[in-house]
């Protein structure tokens, strides 16, 4: 078999694609990285290269921040002459940022001369919110895939309603699952807790960076807000997404800052140990919807929809009112933390650490 190669671009990736890689390597295949440099500095990147023991890219793009077209173009243009050196059998795209959709449509037009797949992990997820680019990357994504890995039911079921074949659709369940299991033990020893001042299930986290709550002054301000009002009843800490910091920074809306313990973006052990011992979480992050929903936390999701429905289905996840209002939210919070000890539940089907072995059994069949 000629190389897997896998594809990470941001923060929401790495955490995707280091168990692959990892059992890529247990198995004696030859994976080759690829990291497009969408998110590029230590808080983004090179911390969760450490913490995920991630081995350094083979290839590094380095394209950088920029509007959705530059970007995306960037990825194009720098990517194009990396897969058509490499060759490999099967590039494999995971989740739905630029890098996601840039490296898939690259790929879908030298399918045929390269005799190369393209294999998509988090297929099938959808918002039905087209305003989203997230959900213009999945569905295009999605659309140029020949293997459509899906980790939950309900995605396969959306791209059965898009017509797509069932023999392109498999089932291998949730990739992210795998490096919280895994990093778990290690995230239990880290001292964040004690270093921000809180203590265990005594507070809550709180993360923010959709365009649709941070870019417009009004709608970052109903969500500060709306963070304030829990942290009448709780500590709220919120690490900062750095476009939540410059939007904030552009709207002088500092003081809407002053109720939280806002501490910077955190590595991927930290953020660990911070959502497992939290009380509650509120959140518009895809990910962090799924990860306590792993752990058993409550978590209230500041979105108008989600593409996760399992999470609310089978999680601990509540939709909060949208738009955020301070009593809309604090009351979504009291519910979902009132819920009880969440943390017995079973985790739902495929999210129990062992996705990355199915993903490369489909890969390789
Ligand atoms: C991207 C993804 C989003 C994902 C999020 C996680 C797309 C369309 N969006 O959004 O799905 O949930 O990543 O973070 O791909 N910046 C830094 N350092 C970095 C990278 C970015 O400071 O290493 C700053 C820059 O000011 C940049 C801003 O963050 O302009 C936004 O970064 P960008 O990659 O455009 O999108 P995200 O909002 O992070």
């Amino acid at each position: 078999m000629r190389a897997v190669m896998l594809i990470a671009g941001a923060r929401p990736n790495f955490m995707k694609v280091a168990p692959i890689l990892r059992e890529l390597k247990r198995r004696g295949l030859d994976g080759v990285l690829v990291h497009t440099g969408q998110h590029y500095d230590t808080a983004m990147s090179d911390v969760f290269f450490r913490e995920l023991d991630i081995p350094t890219p083979d290839h590094h793009l380095g394209v950088g921040s920029g509007s959705h077209a530059v970007q995306t173009a960037r990825i194009m243009e720098a990517f194009e002459p990396v897969l058509m050196a490499e060759a490999p059998e099967w590039v494999v795209v995971v989740g739905d940022v630029n890098s996601t959709l840039a490296t898939a449509l690259v790929t879908s037009k030298l399918r045929e001369d390269l005799r190369c797949r393209i294999a998509h992990v988090e297929a099938g997820l959808r918002s039905h919110d087209w305003r989203m680019p997230e959900e213009v990357n999945r569905v295009l994504t999605d659309r140029l895939s020949d293997l459509l890995l899906t980790p939950s039911p309900d995605a396969c079921a959306n791209l059965a309603a898009e017509g797509i074949p069932g023999e392109r659709i498999r089932f291998v369940g949730n990739v992210m699952i795998d490096s919280l299991l895994h990093g778990l033990p290690a995230a239990r020893e880290r001292t964040v807790l004690s270093a921000i001042g809180v203590e265990r299930k005594k507070y809550a986290v709180a993360t923010l960076h959709r365009p649709a709550n941070v870019d417009a002054k009004e709608s970052l301000t109903g969500a500060l807000r709306s963070l304030g009002a829990v942290a009448r009843e709780v500590p709220v800490v919120l690490p900062l997404h750095p476009r939540t910091a410059v939007a904030v920074a552009a709207h002088r809306l500092e003081s809407l800052l002053d109720p939280l313990l806002v501490v910077e973006s955190l590595g991927y052990l930290d953020m660990l140990a911070l959502l497992d011992g939290a009380l509650g979480v509120l959140t518009d992050s895809g990910g962090i919807q799924e990860e306590t929903t792993a752990l058993g936390v409550p978590c209230v999701t500041l979105r108008e929809e989600t593409e996760r429905p399992i999470t609310i289905t089978q999680g601990t996840n509540w939709l909060a009112p949208w738009p955020p209002t301070p009593p809309g939210v604090l009351a979504a919070y009291r519910m979902a933390t009132a819920s009880g000890n969440s943390g017995s539940k079973p985790r739902p089907e495929g999210w129990d650490g062992k996705a990355s072995e199915r993903i490369v059994d489909a890969i390789v069949s």
